[in-house]
């Protein structure tokens, strides 16, 4: 892949998880189907039938990174609509096809889901819906057991679980479900299961022949696709969701609306570079990860967030923090040329505690000091060197504050 970023300008972006440059060679793969390759696949001409052969190509490479059928990719503009349309889709269904009272059913999700999530969850739960949400242990893992007893336990007050919907891998803490076992659980109680993949697609092997998933949301700008670009894959066969977006009956009438070509082409061929490159990639950012730790771990206090195993953790997310910090000042504030995630909202002129603290029931380290830096295959060996030298000195100019 060529360079996508201008590192010319002395600033260092770690902020991957938040969203990555689109490749260049995916830009130009969909920058004909802005002007020239124009017509609207659903069309009935061969201008139509351009954009119509390009959507297919997509489906399939999407479908090759996922282990599924083609039929089972539907576009979306992002994995938030994907997520939106799993869970209200999937209990609108119920509601009007199988005349069940969302009073008298629940879902199953955790407290540290991505807010796609949780407020399509508020919303349901408006609605009528029972939400049961599970808190993560202080890694941010969900047990398989943990999930069990909550399925039985809503199965015995009369209000069984219909549908788990859970995070697989976290994009703030870094932690990765053992989705494979949460999923055995859910078929073995013949549950459905939707998982939010947004952070893993390109980090983790996926095979939906064998992993026991039955809708998987994700979105193309974590990818080096497009943003605006996602997708929702189920087997329209086996399973029925409500649509979210009425309209023109496009794709099947699953989800209606003129198909945004370009952005479709840019997922596809961004699954498509994500397969090809998954293990030389996944080696480069364990690699990066593992030594920003190794440099790192010697300050005092410093307390690593993110799992340590890599059965546990994502590649290219690490989520720390520290003891000891100034209480007034924000690693944000001193590391000005590093573009990374911080966690501690600023209402005001007070830090709040972060929720993810409060999730894992984490009360020692300051909450100002949290730091999340994300890696992709684009950062250098350099890159991750100035990283460390800024950090530390970073970190002992905000010693001197307290
Ligand atoms: C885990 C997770 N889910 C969902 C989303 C939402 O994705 P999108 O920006 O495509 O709507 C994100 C993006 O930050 C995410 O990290």
């Amino acid at each position: 892949m060529t360079q996508a970023l201008d590192k010319t300008q002395n600033s260092f972006y770690f902020d991957y998880a938040a969203t990555t440059p689109c490749d260049p060679k995916t830009l130009e793969y969909m920058l004909p189907y802005f002007s020239q390759k124009f017509g609207n696949p659903s069309s009935s001409h061969a201008k139509a039938w351009e954009a119509k052969g390009a959507i297919s190509v997509a489906q399939d490479q999407v479908a090759h990174l996922l282990g599924c059928h083609s039929s089972h990719v539907h576009f979306t503009s992002g994995a938030t609509e994907s997520v939106n349309w799993a869970l209200k889709g999937f209990f609108d269904n119920l509601q009007i096809h199988k005349q069940i009272e969302l009073k008298n059913c629940s879902v199953i999700s955790t407290s540290f889901e991505h807010e796609c999530s949780l407020q399509t969850l508020n919303y349901l739960k408006l609605k009528g819906l029972n939400v049961e949400l599970l808190k993560p242990s202080q890694k941010g893992l969900i047990s398989p057991d943990q999930l069990e007893s909550a399925i039985i336990d809503l199965k015995n007050k009369n209000t069984p679980v219909k549908l788990v919907s859970i995070i697989w891998g976290h994009n703030e803490l870094g932690s990765l479900q053992d989705i494979y076992a949460l999923g055995s659980v859910c078929k073995k109680h013949q549950i459905h299961f939707h998982v939010d993949a947004t952070q893993v697609i390109g980090k983790v092997l996926i095979n939906l022949k064998e992993d026991p998933i039955d809708f998987l949301s994700l979105s193309a700008h974590k990818l080096y696709g497009p943003k605006g670009t996602g997708a929702l894959i189920f087997d329209p066969q086996q399973f029925s969701l409500t649509p979210l977006i009425h309209g023109g009956g496009q794709q099947n009438n699953q989800r209606s609306g003129t198909l945004n070509t370009p952005g479709i082409v840019g997922l596809g061929w961004a699954a498509k570079f994500a397969q090809d490159k998954l293990k030389e990639n996944l080696d480069k950012l364990l690699c990066y990860k593992n030594k920003v730790i190794e440099g790192l771990t010697q300050l005092d206090g410093i307390e690593f967030l993110t799992p340590s195993d890599p059965k546990e953790s994502l590649p290219h997310i690490l989520f720390f923090g520290f003891k000891k910090w100034p209480t007034n000042i924000s690693p944000a504030d001193l590391l000005k040329n590093v573009y990374f995630s911080q966690q501690s909202a600023c209402h005001g002129q007070a830090f709040q505690k972060p929720i993810i603290l409060n999730h894992l029931g984490i009360s020692d380290i300051v909450p100002n000091s949290l730091m999340r830096i994300s890696f992709s295959h684009l950062t250098t060996q350099n890159e991750i060197e100035e990283l460390i030298r800024l950090i530390k000195r970073t970190y002992e100019e905000a010693l001197l504050m307290i």
